[in-house]
């Protein structure tokens, strides 16, 4: 079993090397031991339309993946993608045995893909390392599931949670250092979405500019507007990176046709009992078009539409040392707030470290249901 363990773990760190790359695939690792106990294969998945990270590592392999071990992140697939079924390429290359990381969700009902193989007469081990496997892939299992991105709210504020002054100065609360991390989590998107008040606020782009993630997807880029208020000028319309408006029927023609006219998409989604754009209607429009990983970049208000609804899964909190004070000045998360207090989100933290001289706090929604 440590045997497996490690291979796990190299598994894994093959599998990153897909990373901002693969959606609306998984990142897949693999490797071949072969019967004389040596690695003869190792493969990860590249992207769509590129080899299966099963496949890459047999290919390598070639005639000693015979009787030979395969240690992959996620159940190999059983069926007709864009390329060949990896069950079939495993069977038709005579291994004895394949760890697996992760199941697939995405193959439908039980497990298929680990059930072809043993009815193949292959041994086959599971959850190895399964809850590591998972994690790298849990945008793209809760979409598989519900059909909607796993959503990411990211904050920069004051130790005191302003995310401004109450003159309404706000740049920049956080260091380059955070605001440069801020560059990664954009990149792990496959979409960033910021509320109307945002773009008239700041005009922001939006986009991953960190030469380190020059390589990955460019996320589109999402504008939260029900009534028409972003001017087509902004620079989220600078067709830099693909984007997308989302709104209601309370925006005029005009309007509309002039976003199109940049090249972005708008998308018409049902307004809220406010006569907002309804955030469950977003998130599905979202997950038609295949975005996996959502990251909310804010305001407070468009957060506090996420919270009320329960709707985030991670939070990213960058604190910086500084109190703000002030009763005008704007938290991080406006809307109606969770009542009574016990009523609140219950969050986990999985990962507070110093990103220069402010503080990141990671923290998980706890759900009981
Ligand atoms: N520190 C940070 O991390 C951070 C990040 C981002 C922004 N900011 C700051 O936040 C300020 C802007 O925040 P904000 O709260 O005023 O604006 P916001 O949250 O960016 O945008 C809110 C607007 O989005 C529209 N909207 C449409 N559907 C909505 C829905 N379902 N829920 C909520 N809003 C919806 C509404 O306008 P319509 O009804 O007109 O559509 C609403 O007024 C700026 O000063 C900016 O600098 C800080």
């Amino acid at each position: 079993m440590e045997r497996h363990e490690a291979d796990m773990r190299r598994a894994l760190e093959l599998a990153e090397r897909g990373w901002g790359r693969v959606s609306p695939n998984p990142l897949v690792g693999a490797l071949v031991r072969s019967l004389d106990g040596d690695v003869v294969g190792e493969g990860w998945h590249e992207g769509p339309g590129t080899p299966h990270a099963e496949a890459m590592a047999l290919a390598v392999a070639g005639t000693e993946a015979r009787g030979a071990t395969v240690v992959c992140t996620l159940e190999p697939c059983n069926r007709f993608g864009r390329t060949p079924p990896c069950t079939t390429a495993l069977i038709e290359a005579g291994v004895a045995r394949v760890i697996v990381g992760a199941t697939d969700p995405g193959l439908g009902e039980g497990t298929p893909g680990i059930a072809e193989l043993r009815g193949a007469g292959i041994d086959v081990v599971t959850d190895v390392l399964g809850a590591g496997c998972r994690a790298l892939n849990e945008a793209f299992e809760r979409h598989v599931l519900t059909g909607r991105p796993f959503v990411v709210l990211k904050s920069a504020s004051s130790l005191d949670g302003k995310t401004a002054a109450a003159d309404g100065t706000s740049r920049w609360i956080t260091s380059d250092e955070a605001r440069a991390d801020v560059q990664r989590l954009r990149a792990w998107s496959d979409a960033v979405v910021v509320g109307s008040g945002t773009v008239v606020a700041d005009d922001p782009s939006l986009t991953v500019r960190d030469h380190r993630y020059a390589d990955t997807r460019p996320p589109r880029r999402v504008i939260v507007d029900s009534t028409g208020r972003v001017s087509a000028t902004a620079r989220v319309f600078d067709g830099s990176a693909p984007t997308l408006v989302a709104t209601t029927d309370r925006t005029s023609h005009g309007r509309v046709s002039a976003w199109e006219e940049t090249g972005a998409e708008v998308v018409i989604i049902d307004r809220d009992e406010a006569g907002r754009v309804s955030i469950p209607g977003l998130l599905d429009a979202l997950g038609k078009r295949d975005v996996q990983g959502l990251l909310v970049e804010g305001g407070a208000h468009l957060a506090g539409s996420f919270v009320d609804g329960d709707l985030v899964d991670r939070f990213v909190f960058y604190l910086a040392p500084k109190v703000i004070g002030g009763e005008r000045a704007p938290g991080m998360v406006a809307g109606a707030g969770w009542m009574p207090v016990d009523a609140g989100l219950g969050l986990v933290f999985e990962r507070i470290e110093r990103i220069g001289p402010d503080l990141k706090v990671v923290a998980r929604v706890h759900r009981h249901r």
